[in-house]
């Protein structure tokens, strides 16, 4: 049997991360094949382990072929041999273990501290953060018993819940019992792995807005910017996974808001104003991350314009500095963040905007870089605030600039 553990693995690239996925039987499993193929290609060592009933689903050649390595089974754990217990070996190598999809009958072994095979051996044998996927039938995700179990385990800090989606289930009912899908359940792993668990904003409230607004002119025509909200999605995320409740007013996007975030959808500077001033009584952290028009055509008209008006039909006027008026707004505890997306120098206009806009902190981060900015999934940024801290971040994904944001607010503020 090959060991989970290579010794030199580590040594050679320090921040090589360890996953360990634990796949129970239900029809979800194929999904987590997927997740496993993800995690192997953005450089992740991989280990898998499968219940009998998983084995039902999909085989181990499937899953050690797409992880590069051995899939443990029950027979594994049963297996004598002289080294130390496979239960053992694997919980004091993994950084996080994900247990997808998370069936109704390890839910309850869980719940009740059981050790009766190779998965729930292995996750009372470590202390790494657990992320719970479940998945199962509407009845069965609704049962008392079920729910019971699942509140059970979040009063443990050490297991991290995704919710589960609506739609339609592989028994045919349409409903919630839906496993939350793989690039969701990536994000939430590289959460884990940057905060190792950690969940710093329990008990907060955070609110987000992503993307760029549309001015429209007639029911076709928009005056608007390349952003793809991607940024403001990423720190929606990050606030989620590390325990904050989110809510992330955004504009027309190509992405699902994350299960168990409240998404208010927006189009226009003045909707988002309208949302941003309703919910911002209630947060305690503000990001803006928005690009905001910075004007709108004066006009509306309700039918599509002929293209030879569009030169006479285009007076403009300003859109509301909603940054400046929620500065304006906000009480002394809440932390308001601005994005200050430049070419070229990115420190002075960003300090400039950080004292004219009266923000606690801004992010001046370059769009004229390849690979950061607009519609890329990376970025890099200096965090500037108002006692004078700059910090540099260089590139990395988006979602790490968002973690590296909520470490820089939760040291400073
Ligand atoms: O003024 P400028 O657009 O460069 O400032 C950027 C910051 O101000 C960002 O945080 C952006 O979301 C916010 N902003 C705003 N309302 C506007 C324009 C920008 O809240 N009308």
């Amino acid at each position: 049997m090959q060991s989970p553990i290579d010794p030199k693995s580590k040594i050679q690239n320090p921040k090589l991360s360890r996953v360990l996925v634990a796949i129970g039987g239900g029809i979800a499993a194929y999904k987590v094949c997927e997740l496993i193929s993800t995690l192997f290609k953005t450089g992740v060592e991989v280990r898998v382990i499968l219940t009998r009933s998983a084995q039902q689903f999909i085989t181990p050649l499937t899953v050690a072929t797409l992880s590069r390595h051995q899939a443990y089974t029950d027979d594994d754990f049963w297996q004598p041999t002289y080294s130390r217990p496979l239960h053992i070996e694997l919980g004091e190598w993994a950084d996080v273990m994900v247990i997808a999809p998370l069936t109704a009958n390890t839910l309850a072994k869980l719940a009740y501290g059981m050790a009766d095979n190779l998965l729930t051996n292995t996750v009372l044998a470590s202390t790494c953060p657990v992320l719970l996927v479940p998945a199962m039938n509407t009845d069965m995700w609704e049962q008392l018993s079920v729910q019971r179990n699942w509140q059970q385990l979040s009063i443990d800090s050490r297991y991290h819940g995704m919710n589960t989606g609506s739609g339609l289930l592989a028994c045919d009912r349409v409903g919630a019992g839906r496993m939350a899908e793989p690039p969701e359940i990536l994000t939430y792993i590289q959460s884990l792995l940057h905060t190792q668990g950690k969940r710093d904003l329990i008990g907060k409230r955070v609110l987000v807005s992503a993307g760029g607004t549309r001015e429209y002119l007639d029911p076709v025509r928009f005056i608007g910017n390349p952003s793809t909200g991607k940024m403001g999605l990423a720190i929606a995320q990050a606030a989620l996974h590390r325990g904050a409740r989110v809510t992330l007013v955004h504009t027309p996007a190509n992405w699902q808001a994350p299960l168990g975030v409240q998404a208010i959808p927006v189009t226009s500077a003045e909707q988002m104003h309208q949302a941003m001033v309703e919910y911002l009584a209630n947060a305690d952290i503000i990001v803006m991350s928005a690009a905001v028009a910075d004007v709108k055509p004066r006009d509306y008209s309700t039918e599509k314009l002929p293209k030879r008006s569009l030169p006479e039909a285009l007076p403009l006027e300003p859109v509301p500095d909603i940054v400046a008026r929620l500065a304006q707004l906000k009480q002394s505890h809440q932390i308001l963040i601005g994005f200050a997306a430049q070419t070229g120098d990115i420190v002075n206009p960003a300090l400039e905007k950080l004292e004219k806009k009266k923000l606690d902190a801004i992010v001046a981060n370059p769009i004229d870089r390849a690979d950061s900015g607009f519609g890329s999934d990376n970025n890099e940024a200096i965090f500037l605030d108002t006692q004078g801290r700059q910090v540099a971040i260089a590139p990395c994904s988006k979602l790490e600039m968002a973690h590296q944001l909520f470490d820089f607010i939760n040291n400073e503020f």
